[in-house]
């Protein structure tokens, strides 16, 4: 644990070569980085803010992502050829995006073509996953989609096609399905270690989503009697989420989004509000900080190892070797097919 007085002195240290850089550097920071990260940044916003950023910065010959690698990587396709993308911890994953791998998704996406039309079928993929997994997406002409504008990918895919795959995330997939209203019994899991998914048939060419069998092992963590328990010690308490949450919590939640929506609540919320969130805990710990007119806490424990893998020791060595160093690179064939499925999404 660093004391002090060596914090000081790396903060010190990272906002001279910022200064030096000026323009030619952007420190692009995701809302679940720490605060002192945070305070570094030039923008810090939920995955698809950071991707829009990434797409649209044209000035920065270095952007450093703190984030998770998957994030860094939509950077790194998004990015203009003269951009170098780095990350301070290339070891920084993310397990639900490790949870799908091309082997398992193109076994899945051939199993399901011997069974329906091929052409029948969207692929839609969560941000958070390989650059490889949405390479397939894009070429099988679907597209990737965020915690904030999964719905809109779902209407997308549906004006195109009767069917969605959507993977990794099982929860965001059927939270979403719920939101459109479709019934429990059109949307099925799809579990890679199973033959078909785990499904017969007949259920594959009746069901309109399927869900691919991931999870994020800090979202699932929240529970209904996490927030009955709330509920109960603070009767005017609001409760807000994130749709990585079962549906079970989701249902429960007074309000349901991403982490930018998260923010936009809390600072939307009237004073004196008491509100229990179901995210990650630095998140909540920043936004508590940020208006100490409400009563800010989690629902339970979250702290997500993978982005409290950057710190500042680890952000000062990578500006200390700007463009050298955790460069995040994608073979040119996975990037051009990667992007195609991103600018679906940025075009939704
Ligand atoms: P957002 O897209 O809402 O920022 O979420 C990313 C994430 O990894 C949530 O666990
Ligand atoms: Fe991945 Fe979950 Fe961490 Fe988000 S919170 S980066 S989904 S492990």
């Amino acid at each position: 644990m660093k004391d002090k007085t060596d914090e000081k002195e790396t903060i010190e240290k990272i906002l001279k070569i910022k200064k030096e850089l000026g323009k030619e550097l952007i420190i692009l920071t995701h809302h679940y980085q720490r605060k002192a990260i945070v305070d570094l940044g030039d923008y810090r916003g939920d995955s698809f803010g950071l991707s829009q950023k990434a797409a649209t910065d044209k000035d920065a010959r270095y952007i450093v992502f703190c984030g998770v690698h998957f994030m860094a990587e939509s950077a790194a396709i998004l990015s203009q050829e003269h951009q170098i993308v780095q990350i301070p911890d290339l070891d920084a994953g993310c397990w639900m995006a490790d949870m799908a791998d091309l082997i398992m998704v193109e076994k899945a996406w051939n199993d399901v073509a011997g069974i329906v039309e091929k052409d029948s079928v969207t692929p839609l993929v969560y941000m958070n996953s390989d650059a490889h997994i949405k390479a397939h997406c894009g070429r099988n002409n679907g597209a990737v989609c965020t915690s904030s504008n999964a719905p809109d990918a779902f209407v997308w895919a549906f004006d195109r096609r009767g069917k969605i795959f959507f993977f990794p995330d099982e929860h965001l997939g059927r939270n979403t399905g719920n939101r459109m209203g479709l019934a429990p019994e059109e949307m099925i899991v799809w579990d890679p270690d199973k033959p078909l998914g785990g499904n017969t048939e007949a259920r594959i060419k009746k069901a309109k989503v399927f869900l691919w069998k991931g999870y994020c092992l800090i979202h699932t963590r929240f529970t209904v009697d996490h927030i009955k328990k709330k509920r109960e010690e603070f009767p005017d308490i609001k409760i807000v989420t994130h749709p990585e949450c079962t549906q079970e919590v989701v249902k429960e939640s007074d309000a349901v989004g991403s982490t930018s929506f998260i923010v936009k609540y809390v600072k939307e919320a009237p004073a004196g509000s008491t509100i229990a969130i179901g995210t990650e805990i630095n998140l909540i710990e920043r936004l508590a900080i940020e208006y100490p007119d409400k009563t800010i806490m989690t629902l339970f424990d979250s702290l997500c190892p993978n982005m409290y893998k950057i710190n500042l020791d680890k952000l000062l060595e990578t500006l200390e070797n700007i463009g050298m160093v955790n460069v995040v690179t994608i073979p040119e064939e996975i990037k051009h097919d990667a992007r195609i499925a991103l600018d679906n999404m940025l075009s939704l």
